[in-house]
């Protein structure tokens, strides 16, 4: 089995999709044969999640009912007994742990949850993409000391989280906004925590279990964790004036940037553009544009002097912190809009599956003789 490999699965290519493609060399990032450009100015998240669902856009009518199963009570609020595991757990514990936790206990009251039918499993994805928007806004409610926001289904996904996660009224700048930030972070082909739901979903397990692996992975601050390091830089960097020094300072450290460079994008990634506009625009509306000011000046610097882009993570945390956003809730609203994505390839991995099970490079002894254990 010895042989060349870059290590990490780089460059392997796993299985046929027809979920997403990336173009990594011109910077194009598409959903079922849609440019996200295209997408971003033209579509809405929920039409996005039924397009990756369904591999083509709705019709009015089923883009109506789409809508209506989203934004249903029944579909959005969380199970009375699941609040209070939430309100069992230490008011530190972090938001990607309550989400992970949340998502796991949740298949425990879903009536679908023994049934991987794709019927079922389209139903689950449903209270999953619903749920999740208000799993995120009642932590941040209850570890606050407050009650959460009950949802209201006249409000779109967008709105509706940004309205239980404060409990005013967000402005239509932000809704907007929102709505955008989850049309660009819905899905990207094999990256590692759709892929972690792929490997799961392989083995013939549940949706409930798949999601859970994925959030497992976006955790992590190689992958969906970077938005929230990248705050923390800014927050570190505190002005504009100080964000040449101390990033020279970084890269002469040889640090490790969080938000730029990719596995797959040779150039920016098309979603950066975006989101710097976004979270732009949003700092204009809040009278302070500093955020994006010290990230300019880093980008400018990082990508001159190391050849690295911007990535997804880089400016969304900006947007988010515009919006009233905790640092620390960056992720799990990366995973409110990824979670369309993982169901999506869920869908597809159940509705042609072969097990995902690869080979090791194994470079061990493989005939050592037992020694006794007097004798060591
Ligand atoms: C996401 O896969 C996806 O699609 C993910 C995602 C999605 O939508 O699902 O796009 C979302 O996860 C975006 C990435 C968020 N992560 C970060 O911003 C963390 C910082 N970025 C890096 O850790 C890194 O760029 C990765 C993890 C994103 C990609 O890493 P690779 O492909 O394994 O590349 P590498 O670590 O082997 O680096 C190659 C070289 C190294 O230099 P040498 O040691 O060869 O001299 O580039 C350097 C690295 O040191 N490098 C960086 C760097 N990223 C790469 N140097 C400084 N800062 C960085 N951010």
């Amino acid at each position: 089995m010895s042989g060349e490999h870059k290590g990490g699965l780089e460059d392997v290519v796993v299985s046929t999709s027809d979920v997403c493609f990336i173009d990594g060399d011109e910077g194009r990032l598409v959903y079922r044969g849609y440019d996200v450009n295209e997408l971003v100015e033209h579509s809405s998240f929920e039409e996005v999640v039924y397009l990756l669902w369904h591999g083509g856009l709705p019709s009015r009518k089923e883009l109506d009912a789409h809508r209506k199963a989203l934004a249903a009570t029944a579909n959005r609020k969380l199970p009375p007994k699941l609040l209070g595991i939430l309100r069992a757990l230490p008011k530190r514990t972090s938001p990607m742990e309550v989400l992970r936790t949340g998502v796991s206990a949740l298949s425990a009251f879903d009536p679908d949850a023994a049934d991987n039918s794709r019927e079922a499993t389209l139903r689950k994805s449903i209270r999953l993409t619903a749920r999740l928007p208000t799993l995120v806004a009642a932590w941040e409610r209850i570890r606050r000391g407050k009650a959460p926001v009950a949802p209201n289904p006249r409000l779109g996904l967008a709105a509706n989280f940004l309205a239980t996660l404060s409990g005013t009224r967000p402005s239509p700048l932000a809704v907007k906004t929102f709505d955008v930030g989850l049309i660009l972070h819905a899905d990207h082909e094999f990256n590692a925590s759709t892929f972690a739901a792929r490997v799961t979903a392989a083995t013939m397990s549940d949706v409930h279990s798949a999601i859970t692996s994925a959030i497992g992975a976006l955790k992590g601050p190689l992958h969906g964790g970077a938005n929230e390091q990248v705050m923390r830089m800014v927050e570190r960097i505190g002005t504009p004036a100080r964000a040449e020094g101390w990033i020279r300072q970084a890269l002469a450290d040889k640090a490790r940037i969080m938000g730029f460079g990719h596995r797959v994008y040779r150039v920016e990634d098309p979603r950066a553009k975006h989101l710097r506009r976004l979270a732009t625009e949003l700092g204009r509306q809040t009278g302070d544009t500093s955020d994006v000011e010290i990230l300019d000046i880093v980008a400018r610097i990082v990508s001159g002097d190391k050849r690295l882009f911007p990535n997804v993570d880089f400016y969304s945390g900006a947007a988010y912190a515009s919006m009233g956003i905790p640092t620390d809730q960056f992720t799990p609203v990366f995973a409110m809009s990824r979670v369309a994505g993982w169901t999506a390839h869920v869908l597809e991995q159940h509705a042609n599956n072969r097990l995902i099970r690869p080979r090791s490079d194994y470079t061990g002894p493989t005939h050592l003789a037992y020694v006794p254990l007097d004798r060591r």
